[in-house]
Parts: structure tokens; sequence; C-alpha cells
């Protein structure tokens, strides 16, 4: 079990306890249009409490008449205290960079909220450029503040630096339920710069150690300290099924095939591994594979992930965040002692930092909505226009990794959806960026294949059987009568299957 601290040993520094208030207070000191950064990524280390109290404030502010809207940048996905309330609360004009919130994400498809997706290590970068606009507040949930008044990060750090350098006043939540073996697990990268006064990242392997381990703020800044106890609301992982078992199965054959010809190392290279189920099932199936002292790069450590450190299999994991189950999260914060010299948390500008993934030669493994018939990925847009979650770090990796790895099921809805299309109705990742495709039937490696090598071998390797058929019939007819037989298509019949599901609810035909 946690041992609950008295709460006041978490705030060291004795001049700013004098600024702990209740999260109404705090929530009462942002104004209606405010633009706010939050900590907060794929689930873990956001505010719990004052979002909250503002989603209160803004719904009594409606039910008077009176408009109330602010803007939300994060670091990735936050919980349902934050993204859920707020949008429910109808009190998000715009967001940014990812949200993964089921009621956030029905405002978004609704169009009364507006979203920006964007590549996850641009965020920071963006903000310092002046792109995204001023930033009124920062609210940050950390672990603890030192006695000299630094900040000890949480279980996430996502753009949290950028944050509290950039915003006018910073509200801090300091959440006890964090381990505090957490301090010392982080590296905050101070040495980023804009053009022409950038200079190389000196990181030069996983484990590197380049920055200080707490977020140096302004103490003029800190108008309030608000004290919480609340778990990160991560949702559980599916257990890994026959799918995602198979899934893995390909993707274990591939990296022992790809050691037995020389071109990757018997250890492999740093893993990068995506968000989601099969992602996370992925991870499960290198806990039973020969594969020793293996390294990762990434941008969360999921439950998978967690395992293998444990077990030893995977020496140090660097990432941005925890993405982890809630049985594995309360597992982790009671022996997170165990992980101080395993586990390294980084900005996300440096997790996912291209040049970094570049020259460490990630092993990107990402997941997929639908790959077409070429290879071009669609990570985000169902049926062109829905956004599931967002492109998060997976253009980050899968452009400059060693080898980029897509991998998803090979239909969706009790097989309604086929997830190898024609043409894929939105592209996230263009086929260039796409060079291993994995499903539960096979696995497609499209390195130096032109289009039509490529679609010999995404329709036999990945499509499902069901879906084959159609398919093969689609590309004899576009190489017939295409307007260019380099990548052939019949541009009347390419999304036809996106509109035969939204007219039938379904992509086969009768
Ligand atoms: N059409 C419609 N819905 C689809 C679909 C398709 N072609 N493919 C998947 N889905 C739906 C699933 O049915 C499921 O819906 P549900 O939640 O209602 O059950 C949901 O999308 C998730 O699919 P699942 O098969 O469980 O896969 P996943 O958990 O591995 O997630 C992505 C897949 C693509 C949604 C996820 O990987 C993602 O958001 N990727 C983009 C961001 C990213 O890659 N980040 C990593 C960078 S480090």
């Amino acid at each position: 079990m946690t041992v609950a601290q008295p709460i006041a040993s978490r705030i060291a520094d004795p001049t700013l306890r004098g600024r702990v208030m209740s999260a109404e207070d705090a929530a009462a000191l942002i104004a209606p249009g405010s633009t706010i950064g939050m900590s907060g990524f794929t689930g873990s280390g956001y505010p719990k409490s004052v979002p909250l109290a503002l989603a209160n404030r803004i719904e009594a502010e409606h039910a008077a008449g009176n408009p109330f809207q602010v803007k939300v940048w994060t670091g990735a996905s936050t919980g349902p205290e934050l993204d859920g309330a707020l949008a429910k609360a109808g009190g998000i004009e715009f967001r940014l960079p990812y949200n993964s919130d089921p009621i956030a994400r029905e405002k978004i498809n609704a169009g009364e909220m507006n979203y920006f997706d964007m590549h996850l290590s641009q965020v920071a970068p963006m903000a310092w450029q002046g792109f995204l606009g001023k930033l009124d507040t920062a609210i940050v949930e950390i672990s603890g503040i030192t006695s000299d008044g630094q900040l000890i990060p949480s279980s996430s750090i996502g753009n949290n630096k950028t944050w509290l350098d950039q915003a006018d006043q910073v509200i801090l939540e300091v959440n006890r339920w964090q381990s505090e073996a957490l301090r010392g697990m982080h590296d905050v990268y101070y040495g980023t710069a804009l053009p022409p006064h950038r200079r190389p990242i000196p990181l030069a392997s996983t484990n590197d150690r380049i920055g200080q381990p707490y977020f140096r703020c302004d103490p003029k800044k800190i108008a309030a300290i608000v004290e919480t106890d609340a778990p990160d609301r991560n949702a559980p992982f599916k257990a890994p099924d026959a799918v995602a078992q198979a899934i893995a199965g390909h993707l274990l054959d591939f990296f022992l095939h790809e050691v037995a010809k020389g071109r990757l190392p018997q250890n492999l290279l740093p893993l990068q591994s995506g968000v989601g189920n099969v992602a996370n099932a992925v991870l499960t199936g290198l806990m039973n594979s020969p594969f020793e002292q293996m390294t990762a790069y990434t941008e969360v450590i999921q439950d998978g992930m967690l395992e293998l450190l444990d077990a030893g299999k995977l020496r140090c994991a660097s990432a941005t965040a925890l993405s982890l189950s809630p049985s594995a999260a309360e597992w982790f914060n009671d022996r997170a002692y165990r992980f101080r010299d395993k586990l390294i948390l980084r900005p996300q500008e440096i997790s996912n930092h291209p040049e970094l993934v570049r020259r460490l030669g990630c092993i990107a493994m990402n997941g997929l909505i639908e790959a077409d018939i070429y290879g071009a990925v669609n990570s985000t847009h169902i049926m062109g226009s829905r956004i599931q979650n967002g492109i998060g770090g997976s253009g980050d990796f899968a452009r400059n990794g060693y080898v980029s790895i897509f991998m998803t099921p090979s239909t969706a809805k009790n097989g309604k959806i086929s997830a190898i299309v024609p043409k894929a109705a939105h592209v996230d990742h263009i086929a260039q960026d796409v060079q291993i495709l994995v499903t539960e039937q096979g696995l497609a490696d499209l390195r130096g294949l032109s289009p039509k090598q490529r679609a010999a071998q995404i329709i036999e390797n990945c499509a499902h059987p069901d879906y084959r058929p159609a398919l093969r019939d689609y590309y004899k007819r576009a190489m017939e009568s295409s307007f260019g037989k380099h990548a052939p298509h019949l541009m009347d019949e390419a999304l036809s299957w996106h509109a035969r599901f939204v007219r039938t609810g379904s992509m086969q035909e009768d």
C-alpha cells in the first residue's frame, strides 16, 4: 500500500505554503477567454481539481446567461476531470494537440469545438515561435515542491516546462497520490532555443541525462497552489486477444528475421510503442521473445513496457509519460523506487524529437485506423471526417524511425469495416513513411517496393479474406482503366467503401 504522507510535507518551501487555497478559489483566477496550458499526457499527470472547479464555474455562468469558454493546450490526452468535465460544460472553445476523451471527441465531431491536431514534438517549439498566440495561465500537476521552490514533476512531463515559462500566472496542483519515488526520474532539458541559436541536443543514448530533475518557475508567477490526492484515471487496456497475439507474433518473426539478416542488433534498437491496445499487446508479446537488454526511446510507458522493465528484458526506457491502467498505476506507485535507474521522463519536445529519433534509430510501432492498398495510413479520421484521437507522436516517430511499422486488426466493428481499403479517406502517413504493415493476417514488408508491388503485398498478406476478392477486383480494374498506371485508381470508386459504410453501416456489399 502507498503510505499517505501529511500533505504539507510535499511543499517544502515555506514561502509557497502561504499560496495554498481551494480549487474553487484557484479557478476564480481564470478569466473568460483565457488560454490555459495544462499538464497531462495520455491520462497521466493532469490537474484533477482546478479544471473540475472551473467546469462547475462555467456551468454556473452559462446558467446565468454569461458566455464563458477557454482555450486549452495540453501535452496530450488528459482525463475525465479535465477534458471530460470542461467539454461537458461547453467550456472549451479551442483545444490542442491531442484528445481521446469521448465527450470532447463528440463536441469536436459535432463541430462545437475547434481542435488543432498536431505533431506532439512541435507543440513547444510552436509555442516559443509565437505561432499559437499568448498563454495566460498554466495549470500544472506536480508531485512536490523542494525547499528552494523547485517543482518536482509527476507522472508526465509533456509541455509543462514551456507552460510554466510562458504563462503569465501559474496554478499548481500538488498531488500526493503520485509516488514520492518519482523524484529524480525526470530529466528536464533547458537547452532548447529558436533558430538561428538552436544547438545540437547532447543526448547520445536512451538513458543519458542532459537536464535537471525539477521544473524551475518564477515564484512571483505562482498565483495558487491546490493540494490534491486523486489518481490518474487511465482506461484499462483490453487483455490481448487472439488477433492482437497474432499481430505480435508476426512482428516478433520480423524482428528475428531482421536480426538474422544483420539489419538489427541482437537487442534490437530503441523501441517506440504507440498508444492503444494493439501496441500494448505487442509489448506483452516481447516478454516471451528471445530479445534481452532491449531499450526504449518512446513517448509513453504502458503496462507492457513496465512489465518488460520489471522483468529485466528492457534495460531502460525514456518517455514523456506513464500511461498505465489503474491497476498498473497502483502497482507502480507501490514500488516506483525499483524503476529509478531504469526510467527517465523528459519533455515531449525531447522524447519525440525528430532528430533524436532518427539518430538513435528507433523502431517505430504505431496503430492505425486504415491503410490503403499502396500503404498510405490514416491514423485519425474515421470515414475521412470523424476524428478518433489525433496524430499524436506517430508522425514524429514514423517519419524518422530506423524502421516504421504500423499495425492493426484487419477489420473493425465486427467485420463491418476493412482496415485495408482501396484509398485511405484521410492520410496522416504517406506511403514513404510506412515501411512495414502488420495485421493478424500477416506482414507486408514494403521497403523498396513500387506502388504496384506494395499493393500485391498488402492485399495478399494483410487484408482480411472477406475483403480480399473485392480489393483484387478493384486493383485489377484500376490497372485496366486508371488515368495513370503508376498507382492506379478509379477516382469515381476509390472512396466508395467509405460511402457505403456511411450509407448502410457496412463496407461489405450485400
Ligand atoms: N474504422 C472505424 N473505427 C475504427 C477503425 C476503422 N477503420 N479502426 C479502429 N476503429 C475503432 C475501433 O473500433 C475502436 O473503437 P471503440 O473504442 O469504439 O471500440 C477504436 O477505433 C480503437 O481501435 P482498437 O482496434 O482498439 O485500436 P487501438 O486501441 O490500438 O487504437 C488508434 C488505434 C489508431 C485509434 C490509436 O493507435 C491512435 O489513436 N493512434 C494515433 C496516435 C498515435 O499513433 N500515437 C502514438 C504515438 S507515440
